[in-house]
């Protein structure tokens, strides 16, 4: 997508040196567009788990390039499974930070020492490259289902939640894929972006990527989407996800859940947009297997933005006495989930349509 005209990814590697790794800085947006040179494990490993970059896919390809960046160093086995283990550790909810690894793994492992540099960033860059055609994949898809509101009605209502946009994966995005795409094709879209406390990645992240491109779209208070439901102004909700388990249970970013049960009880179609690569095909019941993320209490007892001077500033919102506590995702029970945008079609959130659909992985 491009940024003021230019084309860019969320990742890639450097034009110049063509080994170290490009990323844009998603801790600084939307105040600046600051283009980070990631050169070791150990920058990538904190790139990913103080999320400059994060988004359950983005966080896998990081991973690669992680990878890539360690063998440039050690290809020995005793580095390989070193890097593997020091990505995995970054942070425990995404599943395709996993699959990526696996991926990076099972290709570098039958490899010759010497081999596995150059093998790594061809690796990661076919991840990539995957990504951004998955991506665009999930857009049509999902387009179908924007196509058949507009037919009723001049404009479509979005509600969209956190950011699973094209800085969440490397282009396209997953949830804001089909948006993009009706947008591009004249349709009339809005879009209801919700804040998303503790981090705010709606505010800060899906409202800049929305206005770059030109989508309208409103940002909203969390506790305000129920609210817009209720009131007939949803048309369709539509989400990422971090984790989906065989049977459809939907992991994704804390207060997704409660959105689902208000579109529930609103008649609100609620469709989860997805790679396979999100899908972890080992476990069944979302709420007892999904590692839930706990993250630093900061992030709920604080709040960064811009101030009235222009300066960048972190204020306290709660009694400095005050405990807080800080879960990152939540589990929407399948049963909630009207239907999954794929890169291979729309499908229903069950066992047997899923593994129907992607009978080759399941
Ligand atoms: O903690 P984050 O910002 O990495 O969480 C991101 C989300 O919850 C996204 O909705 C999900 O990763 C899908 S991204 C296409």
């Amino acid at each position: 997508m491009k940024i003021d005209g230019t084309p860019y990814r969320s990742i890639w590697v450097d034009e110049t040196d063509r080994w170290s790794v490009r990323i844009i800085d998603q801790t600084k947006l939307p105040w600046a567009v600051d283009l980070v040179r990631l050169t070791t494990l150990d920058e990538m490993a904190h790139a990913i788990r103080a999320m400059l970059v994060r988004g359950a896919p983005l966080i896998g390809a990081s991973a690669a390039y992680g990878v890539a960046l360690a063998m440039r160093v050690d290809g020995s086995d005793a580095a390989l499974s070193q890097a593997l283990d020091v990505l995995a550790a970054t942070r425990p909810t995404a599943i395709n930070l996993l699959w990526a690894l696996k991926r990076m793994g099972s290709c570098l492992a039958k490899l010759k020492p010497e081999m596995r540099e150059a093998a790594a960033y061809e690796e990661a860059a076919k991840i990539c490259d995957e990504d951004v055609a998955v991506n665009a994949a999930i857009g049509r898809n999902g387009l179908a289902l924007i196509e058949e509101k507009a037919k009723a009605k001049k404009r479509v209502n979005i509600l969209t939640h956190c950011n699973a946009g094209w800085i969440a994966t490397v282009d396209w995005g997953t949830a804001l894929a089909p948006i993009y795409m009706a947008h591009d094709a004249g349709i009339d879209v809005h879009v209801w972006v919700e804040e998303t406390r503790p981090r705010n990645q709606g505010a800060s992240l899906t409202a800049w990527e929305l206005g770059k491109h030109g989508v309208n779209h409103t940002v909203i208070a969390d506790n305000a989407g129920g609210h817009f439901m209720q009131h007939g102004e949803v048309d369709l909700v539509i989400v990422g996800t971090d984790r989906v388990t065989r049977q459809g249970d939907v992991c994704n970013k804390i207060g997704t859940y409660l959105k689902a049960l208000s579109a529930q009880d609103n008649n609100v179609p609620f469709w989860v947009a997805l790679p396979s690569s999100t899908i972890d095909w080992t476990i069944r019941d979302g709420l007892a297997d999904i590692p839930i993320e706990e993250r630093a209490t900061t992030e709920v007892t604080t709040m960064t933005g811009r101030a009235m001077d222009g300066s960048i500033a972190t204020v306290r919102i709660v009694p400095t006495s005050s405990p807080a506590a800080n879960p990152a995702f939540d589990v929407t029970p399948a049963r909630l989930v009207t239907g999954l945008i794929t890169e291979r079609g729309l499908c229903d959130a069950t066992e047997p349509t899923l593994t129907e659909l992607f009978s080759d992985l399941a």
